[in-house]
């Protein structure tokens, strides 16, 4: 299957955002509002996005006591998101308090965040007071799914690199979202784990986030055009530009 890709709208205002969505056009009808966005709008901005047809992914990443994230998951599906993250360290009683107040509609999936892809395993192990020496972020990554997996959540975050291994071991139970993606000789920015559109899609991703390598591109039309090639594994110049 063919990885669904999602464009981060990391801008901060509802015309920048609705401007992106009209530049991209078919290309990509499933985007994703996260704190930049939301803290600048407000609710508004992912009914006007389902107004245009679109599918809408919450990234507020809550991270709170259960009643709380349940209050926040309950108001976020009645918005109309499709899918939201809450992060796999609030535990298992607050990822299931999300995933009860989700509902029991398929509408709206919970998706649990591992570790951010900002961390490398340096950072991680010395944020959790582990020995670098012998942390790997893929135990991490899999330690933090089974939980996700036995709360009910849909699905996790993890980077490129270790969804082949929650893939493995979760396949029929966890969809896998990667985000830090970057096109080929792309500098990664403040992100660690990095993953190209062709690495997510060999390792069996569900969804891949893509952010700055589209928005940021000075042709975005066409940069969109190479993820989408990449995601189904033709050459670049068969990619269409819609
Ligand atoms: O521009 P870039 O592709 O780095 O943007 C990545 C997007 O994915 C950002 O909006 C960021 O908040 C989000 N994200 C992430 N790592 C996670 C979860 C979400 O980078 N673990």
């Amino acid at each position: 299957m063919t990885p669904v890709p999602i464009v981060a709208l990391d801008v901060a205002s509802t015309e920048a955002a609705l401007g992106l969505v009209g530049e991209l056009g078919d290309s990509c009808r499933f985007y994703k509002v996260g704190s930049e966005l939301f803290t600048a709008t407000g609710p508004s901005i992912v009914r006007e996005l389902r107004r245009t047809g679109a599918e809408v992914f919450l990234d507020l990443k809550y991270h709170d006591i259960p009643n709380t994230v349940a209050g926040a998951v309950r108001n976020a599906a009645a918005l109309g998101a499709r899918l939201l993250t809450v992060h796999a360290a609030g535990g298992g009683a607050m990822v299931r308090a999300a995933v009860e107040a989700a509902g029991d509609s398929a509408r709206c999936g919970v998706l649990a965040v591992t570790l951010l892809t900002s961390l490398d395993a340096e950072q991680a192990a010395t944020l959790w007071g582990r020995s670098p020496k012998d942390y790997r972020v893929a135990d991490e990554v899999l330690r933090l799914s089974e939980l996700a997996a036995s709360a009910g959540a849909l699905g996790v975050v993890c980077g490129g690199g270790e969804a082949k291994a929650v893939k493995a071991r979760f396949d029929r139970s966890l969809v896998v979202l990667i985000p830090g993606v970057r096109l080929p000789n792309s500098a990664r920015q403040d992100q660690a784990r990095v993953s190209t559109p062709r690495e997510t899609a060999s390792a069996g991703a569900d969804y891949v986030v893509v952010g700055r390598a589209v928005t940021a591109a000075p042709d975005r039309r066409r940069a969109m055009a190479e993820v989408i090639s990449q995601l189904k594994g033709v050459p670049a110049e068969r990619g269409s530009l819609a």
